[in-house]
């Protein structure tokens, strides 16, 4: 038999793939058990575990009977009989060794393969691999409220046809990032997204009633005790309830009726026109009337029907605003409100901060210290632990949220949850989108949310509730 192996495989091609086979092989025995292991090792390691590794394997498989198939090729071309094949008992022994060697690379083949396509979907091979790249996106899902949930769960969802599509347009991504051509910073919306309904509606009832969600949000002034002064309020939310549809939920996201929208702007930040289809399916069509658009831009722009990513299209990359970090490292204590100035020298420091990351780091740290030195000499002193960690605060919202490799800076990704910072509901709900007989998308302000108090800094209905200690503010929506 080991002639017969030594016959069909005694060509350099063959010798290159048994030798890549075994040592896939070898070290895939020996990497065996930490297969097991739920939490991937280190990036590198992941990369040639699962990638590397099933390639050489594979490539090897393959190797070994082109080998054998271009030497007997070239021995016939030369006027050779091929090698002798073999017989009786010596069949039936290469038979079984082939059979027992099939078994093993199927199971081996398999695994690795699987090995592969999991690792693929993980949030380390998807946020860390390509490390700049995807670091403003990664970052921002650390901290949010998402931080379990894996990204695939939102970009690709179940499902066979989303996960070749997924793959397929990956590997442009790979090329992208190994040749650098990918853009900066990249760009929003996701233009393939998947519908919201076969992802986030795989975890999220859409018609589940929410009712009214109270919140509280604090905010720091810039004046020298950063005077704190709250908006308390009830945000409409709704969903589906006994007496129909309510809310913001109840007519976007429970309705049978649906609403289509035409966005002139890369960003879908200008929307022109607002159709809706009510749940009795009668339609109105809305233009805006203080900066209409011409049919020519209309039939050019972007007819897409409304879900939820079209307002909550930062669930996970939240990415903030100085004012907003501040606030919210000021609620939860990371600031101390003691520091005189703190709030507006710290917006300062942020806005002004430049170069790379660690420079701009840097930086903030200096200004900071300087201003302390020159205007507060006191403060430096006896609260020289408590400036220590607000600068390291300051600089935590500096590199959370500005990844200057990526052209990914303050307000670079619009939130369209809102209207306060960025168009948000009102690119519809402006009281400007009006239909033919005049009826109007609503702009009135209790129409989305009842206001308790507006930035007010001893706000009645808190005491009468007997809210002491207001709640820090969360990182994602406005409601904690
Ligand atoms: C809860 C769902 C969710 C999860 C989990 C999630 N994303 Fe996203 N991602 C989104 C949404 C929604 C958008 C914006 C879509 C839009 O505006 O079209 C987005 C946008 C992006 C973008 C485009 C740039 C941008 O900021 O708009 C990238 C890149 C991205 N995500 C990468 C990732 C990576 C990497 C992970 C895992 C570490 C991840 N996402 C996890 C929902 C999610
Ligand atoms: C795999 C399940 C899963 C998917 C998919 C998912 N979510 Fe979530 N989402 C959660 C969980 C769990 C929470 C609660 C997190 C917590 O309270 O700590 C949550 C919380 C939220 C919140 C409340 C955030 C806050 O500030 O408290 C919003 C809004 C939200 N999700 C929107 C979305 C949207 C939009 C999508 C689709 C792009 C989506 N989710 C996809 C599981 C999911
Ligand atoms: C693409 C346009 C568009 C955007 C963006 C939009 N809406 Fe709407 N909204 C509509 C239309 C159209 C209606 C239906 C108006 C009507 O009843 O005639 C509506 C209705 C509503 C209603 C029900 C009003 C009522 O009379 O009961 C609420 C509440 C609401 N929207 C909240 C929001 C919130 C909150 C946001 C932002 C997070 C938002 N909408 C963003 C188009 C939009
Ligand atoms: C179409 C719905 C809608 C309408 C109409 C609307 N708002 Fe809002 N507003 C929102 C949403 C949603 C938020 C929460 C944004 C967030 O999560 O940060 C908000 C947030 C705010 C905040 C910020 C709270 C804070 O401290 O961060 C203020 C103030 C506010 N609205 C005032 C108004 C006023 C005044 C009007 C009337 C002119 C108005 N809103 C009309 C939906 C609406
Ligand atoms: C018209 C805009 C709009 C649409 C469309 C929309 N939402 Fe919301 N959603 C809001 C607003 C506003 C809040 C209040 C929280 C805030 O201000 O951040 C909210 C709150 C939530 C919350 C937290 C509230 C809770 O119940 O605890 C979840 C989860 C959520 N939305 C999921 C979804 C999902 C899933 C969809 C799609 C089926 C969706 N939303 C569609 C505007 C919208």
């Amino acid at each position: 038999m080991v002639k017969t192996l030594i016959q069909l495989g005694g060509n350099v091609i063959s010798l290159i793939g048994v030798v890549l086979v075994t040592t896939a092989g070898v070290l895939w025995l020996f990497l065996l058990p930490s297969y097991w292991n739920p939490h991937f090792g280190s990036t590198y390691i992941g990369i040639l575990q699962y990638l590397a590794l099933p390639a050489v394997f594979f490539a090897g498989l393959m190797l070994m009977p082109a080998g054998v198939w271009i030497h007997n090729f070239r021995r016939r071309r030369a006027g050779q009989r091929g090698p002798e094949l073999p017989r009786g008992n010596e069949l039936r022994r290469l038979a079984t060794f082939f059979l027992v060697t099939s078994v093993l690379n199927v199971i081996i083949g398999s695994h690795v393969v699987y090995g592969a396509v999991t690792y693929m979907d993980s949030v380390q091979f998807c946020g860390e691999s390509c490390h700049t790249v995807m670091q403003p996106e990664y970052t921002s899902y650390q901290y949010s409220p998402h931080a379990r949930v894996e990204c695939v769960e939102c970009h690709i969802g179940p499902g066979a046809s989303w996960f070749v599509k997924s793959k397929i347009s990956g590997s442009g991504q790979v090329l992208a990032v190994t040749f650098h051509t990918y853009p900066t910073p990249i760009p929003t919306p996701v233009a393939s997204l998947r519908p919201a309904r076969e992802t986030c509606e795989q975890c999220h009832w859409p018609s589940r009633f929410s009712g009214d969600l109270f919140f509280v949000r604090t905010h720091y002034g810039d004046d020298e005790k950063n005077t704190a002064t709250y908006t308390v309020g009830l945000m409409k939310v709704g969903g589906l309830a006994r007496g129909g549809i309510m809310g913001i939920h109840g007519l976007h996201a429970a309705s049978k009726g649906h609403i289509e929208y035409i966005a002139t702007d890369d960003k879908r930040q200008v929307i022109p026109r607002v159709i809706y289809t009510d749940p009795n399916g009668k339609v109105t069509v809305f233009n805006s009337t203080d900066a209409p658009a011409t049919e020519a831009a209309l039939q050019t722009g972007e007819h897409r029907t409304m879900d939820c990513i079209d307002c909550h299209n930062r669930p996970t990359h939240v990415f903030q605003l100085p004012e907003q970090g501040l606030d919210q490292a000021m609620s939860n204590g990371q600031i101390s409100q003691q520091l005189p100035f703190v709030k507006k020298e710290a917006v300062l420091a942020l806005k002004g901060a430049q170069g790379d990351r660690d420079t701009a780091a840097a930086g903030i740290a200096t200004k900071l210290e300087n201003y302390y030195h020159s205007t507060y000499p006191q403060v430096e002193q006896s609260q020289a632990a408590a400036l220590k960690s607000a600068i390291k605060a300051v600089q935590t919202i500096y590199l959370r949220n500005v990844f200057p490799a990526m052209k990914v800076t303050w307000g670079t990704y619009p939130n369209n949850i809102g209207h306060m910072d960025f168009p948000g509901c009102f690119r519809c709900h402006d009281g400007n989108h009006a239909s033919a007989s005049g009826e109007t998308i609503p702009n009135d302000c209790s129409t989305c949310h009842d206001m308790l108090a507006v930035d007010e800094s001893n706000p009645k209905i808190l005491t009468d509730l007997g809210v002491t200690q207001p709640p820090p503010n969360a990182t994602g929506g406005l409601v904690n």
